[in-house]
């Protein structure tokens, strides 16, 4: 999605400094970028392309100390040059980057073409025009960027800068916004890993509040209001705890199989919660009259595996729901529900729409985020952080067993049974240490080569290995291109048999558990059609065509399940000539609806 990088301070080469930050930004997903720079001419420098950002190495860039760029992903208008931010009015003395959507951008537009000459198909061009007329009616740089705001119904990040006045003004209404406070230097981004090598001191803008970073005096300051008023605001900056190695790929090929290889550790530190926290939220499920959790994309499914978990060890029934399915169950959501919110980016635009519903409806709201100061964790009556560092592949795989970490312990605590939760896991991420070695990388590769122009292929799952199988297919669909689809093992013969020929893949996903036999059942089923078997599981059977050994973790079993998947649709993606951290379409954090 959308990516905000833009820069004050005393270094001469503001431009690099944000299409360095750009750079950084490019997990998010993008299709073309700018960046605006000013230089003390009477127009701002302009650079707006199509396509990646690394493919401009050598371009000259002026001297600037203020900068704004942006890496776009198309929403309102095609992926052309024109229609790439930096926005500018015509004199080229105002410059906007935006995020987020304005949804009466149409109605603005009408009325602003009376008077200005739109050179873009974007709803974002209307802020430069209205921040134009109110500049030109006297206003200062910060009161139009005010004054814009109540103009614009939607979500919104922008920034602007002029030509004349040394300042970067920023404003939020839903979209993210971070403030990276260095040393005597300031950075504005979508998300924090763009500014880390500079800084790990933040300041994060709230709805309904804007920034004024300025260089009026000897050293920048920042200073924050509300949009409503223009009243100040006092912010402490916070430390956050991730470093810029974490953030950066290493010696791996890609982001996507680092993060597959980091979950060694991220289980452990995910299931290395503080007990009182975890006791904390189990009495609020308690005391709720009604629990939902929620996630959208990955986190979706991760949400379905914790209603599995809570029934299977708990005895507890909690509703999973996808964000953007919400507001058609929210009807009976009061005071005594509780929400547990899913997500990687604590930034989703469908999962934070629906907690604002129900907040407004007087529901709790507990988050399971990997970002600290994201938007969930600040709306959260609790949040759980899931500890597990920067993850930058749009596809999810470390922040997901995190997450289903997470709320193993929660559904142990739920019985009084903890500690029992913490060994679980501990010894499920023992044994990913000795699965993910050469050896294994390799057998999975294989299979990837055998697979790799196959057009279709399905994965099965039941019980707690259902969701995951829904999972796998997103995770190959996602970097592999390939159809995928997942089903419940009983489900197969209700239709999705109908697809099997000689030769389809099926994936099965194994647990030694009761519905083994069921789930073995089935493959025969598909077997007998001709369907090719792999079996993801503890132990081999006649059936499978290919087996790839999972250990037998019980219930941490869709931990376990998914790991041989995410190497599988890693290795199919790269097979296949894709991008696994940046596939097509895709974007990692989806801040619009
Ligand atoms: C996007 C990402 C997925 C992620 C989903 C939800 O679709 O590509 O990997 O699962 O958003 O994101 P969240 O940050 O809320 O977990």
């Amino acid at each position: 999605m959308c990516g905000i990088f833009a820069y004050l301070g005393p270094r001469n080469d503001a431009g690099r400094v944000v299409i360095d930050g750009l750079k950084r930004l490019e997990y998010r997903g993008y299709d073309s970028w700018g960046i605006a720079l000013q230089t003390g001419e009477d127009r701002l420098w302009l650079k707006k392309e199509v396509g990646k950002i690394s493919a401009v190495e050598n371009l000259e860039l002026p001297n600037a100390q203020i900068a704004i760029g942006h890496s776009r992903w198309a929403t309102h208008g095609g992926v052309t040059q024109k229609n790439a931010h930096p926005h500018l009015n015509e004199k080229g003395t105002l410059a906007v980057v935006h995020n987020g959507i304005i949804e009466n951008f149409q109605e603005l537009r009408k009325e602003l073409k009376k008077k200005h000459k739109f050179r873009s198909e974007t709803d974002s061009e209307i802020i430069t025009h209205l921040l134009e007329d109110f500049l030109e009616a006297g206003k200062s740089l910060e009161e139009a960027a005010r004054l814009a705001s109540f103009r614009l119904q939607g979500r919104f990040a922008f920034v602007v800068i002029s030509n004349s006045e040394r300042k970067l003004v920023a404003a939020r209404r839903g979209s993210p916004l971070i403030i990276g406070v260095g040393e005597g230097e300031y950075f504005l981004a979508s998300d924090i890993p763009a500014f880390l090598p500079y800084t790990r001191h933040v300041n994060y803008l709230d709805d309904d509040q804007m920034v004024v970073i300025s260089m009026d005096k000897l050293i920048p300051d920042a200073l924050f209001l509300t949009l409503e008023d223009a009243s100040p605001i006092s912010k402490r900056s916070i430390e956050i705890d991730w470093d810029a190695k974490g953030a950066e790929k290493g010696d791996y090929p890609h982001f996507m199989l680092k993060e597959i290889m980091e979950q060694k550790e991220t289980i452990c530190r995910a299931a290395n919660q503080d007990d009182a926290l975890i006791h904390e939220v189990v009495d609020l499920i308690k005391k709720s009259k009604g629990t939902f959790l929620l996630g959208c994309g990955t986190a979706g499914k991760v949400a379905l595996t914790g209603s599995y978990l809570f029934s299977r060890i708990a005895k507890e029934h909690i509703n999973a729901v996808f964000g953007s399915e919400f507001p058609a169950q929210a009807h009976f959501i009061n005071d005594k529900t509780l929400i547990i919110a899913i997500s990687q980016s604590g930034e989703t635009a469908d999962t934070m729409e629906a907690l604002e519903l129900a907040q407004a409806k007087g529901a709790k709201i507990v988050s399971i985020v990997n970002v600290e100061g994201s938007s969930m964790d600040r709306m959260s009556d609790i949040t759980i952080n899931i500890k597990a560092g920067p993850e930058k592949a749009v596809a999810s795989t470390k922040a997901t067993t995190a997450q289903i970490a997470v709320l193993t312990l929660l559904a142990y605590a739920m019985v009084g049974r903890l500690n029992e939760a913490k060994q679980l896991l501990v010894d499920a991420a023992s044994q990913i240490t000795e699965m993910l070695n050469p050896r294994y990388d390799g057998y999975i590769e294989t299979l990837a080569v055998k697979l790799k122009d196959f057009e279709s292929m399905y994965v099965i799952g039941r019980g707690l290995n259902y969701p995951m199988a829904l999972e796998a297919a997103i995770k190959l669909q996602e970097v592999s291109y390939i159809h995928a689809e997942g089903f419940a093992g009983g489900e197969l013969k209700h239709g999705p048999i109908a697809l099997i020929t000689q030769g389809t893949p099926l994936i099965a996903l194994v647990s030694k558990d009761e519905s083994e036999p069921e789930i073995l059942s089935n493959a025969i089923e598909v077997k007998a059609r001709g369907g090719y078997v792999v079996g993801v599981s503890p132990e081999n059977n006649d059936i499978f065509d290919y087996w790839i050994k999972v250990p037998d973790v019980g219930n941490a079993a869709p931990i376990l399940s998914i790991i041989p998947i995410q190497i599988l649709a890693y290795k199919l993606a790269v097979l296949r000539g894709n991008d696994p951290d940046m596939p097509r379409n895709l974007a990692k954090s989806v801040t619009v609806k």
